[in-house]
């Protein structure tokens, strides 16, 4: 995989996906064991180009890239102006020269395929952008398969069809999980996600759902996943999706519908009393901190399957 891309889930296929979470399971085994670092990196030096603000994928960037004895630095939006201050193939190409790898969170998803375009050998992961988040989806499908065991979960969304959620309906049909997400009407992951989702479903057998009632969402969940109302980016819009999304928050009359086992779950950072309550963030239901946790792991293995 030396020298791949991963802008979206769909960049890997289900094997090399599988063989990533196993990668990052072994890592975690190994340095719970005491095992924090080695040289697999040495030498190398990725980019971290950040248009967004970020703890934990900067962090367990920085931290990850250490521990594999590899170097990076932080280009925020004040140094680079991607696309502002200079045009975003003309960025690309001088990183290019210098860096072996750019782990970038953009606004624009297009962006990517200006980086493919201008500059086709670099290794390139998305670190989020509007349209997609797949090192977050990487990481709570290793936090899903930890819990239970095996893929054979239903994955329930509640909230907006964001990049998030995404990411996650497209790895729940890579895989062969179950996967369902409840919106506001005129939320809905868009159009082409939900028609690849269930293209590849047809093959893996996952079932995909797209519906607008929460409790009936939830009916059956293994695990319950919420995320913010308004994403970054999206700040003009957050009073009215406050009241839009209402009806959608993750609270514990809501979880009156679901199983007594289902688990919650949320990329963070959370906005408490809107898409959940504190309640049931905190409740021991809550799998946040490890899938937290499981950020570091996932984007160590993705960097050496990519090296
Ligand atoms: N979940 C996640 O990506 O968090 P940050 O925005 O803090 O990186
Ligand atoms: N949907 C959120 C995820 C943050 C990790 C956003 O894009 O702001």
């Amino acid at each position: 995989m030396r020298g791949r891309q991963y802008i979206s889930v769909l960049d890997l296929s289900r094997d090399e996906t599988l063989e990533v979470l196993q990668v990052a399971q072994h890592l975690k085994l190994e340095r719970k064991a005491g095992v924090r670092t080695s040289d697999i990196l040495r030498g190398r030096t990725w980019v971290m180009l950040f248009e967004k603000p970020s703890l934990r994928t900067r962090a367990t960037f920085e931290v990850g890239i250490r521990e594999l004895g590899g170097h990076t630095f932080f280009l925020g939006p004040q140094e680079v102006g991607l696309g502002k201050r200079e045009p975003v193939k003309d960025v690309v190409r001088n990183l290019a020269r210098w860096v072996d790898g750019v782990f970038a969170r953009v606004y624009d998803h297009n962006v990517f395929k200006t980086f493919r375009e201008y500059a086709p050998s670099l290794s390139v992961i998305n670190a989020l952008s509007d349209l997609e988040h797949p090192m977050q989806a990487l990481a709570d499908f290793q936090t899903m398969i930890e819990e239970s065991g095996d893929l054979g979960f239903h994955l329930v969304f509640i909230g907006d069809g964001n990049n998030v959620a995404n990411s996650l309906m497209l790895m729940s049909a890579l895989l062969g999980s179950d996967f369902t997400i409840a919106t506001p009407e005129g939320y809905e992951p868009p159009k082409e996600i939900v028609e690849k989702a269930l293209e590849l479903a047809k093959k893996t057998g996952a079932r995909i759902n797209v519906v607008h009632d929460p409790k009936e969402a939830v009916a059956h969940a293994d695990f319950i996943y919420t995320d913010v109302w308004a994403s970054m980016g999206q700040e003009a819009e957050a009073e009215e999706r406050r009241k839009i999304f209402a009806p959608y928050q993750v609270n514990s009359d809501l979880l009156r519908f679901a199983p007594q086992h289902a688990k919650i779950m949320h990329c963070l950072p959370a906005h408490r009393g809107e898409e959940i309550t504190d309640e049931v963030i905190e409740s021991d239901r809550s799998l946040v901190f490890e899938q937290a946790e499981n950020r570091l792991h996932t984007i160590k293995a993705m960097l050496i399957m990519l090296s």
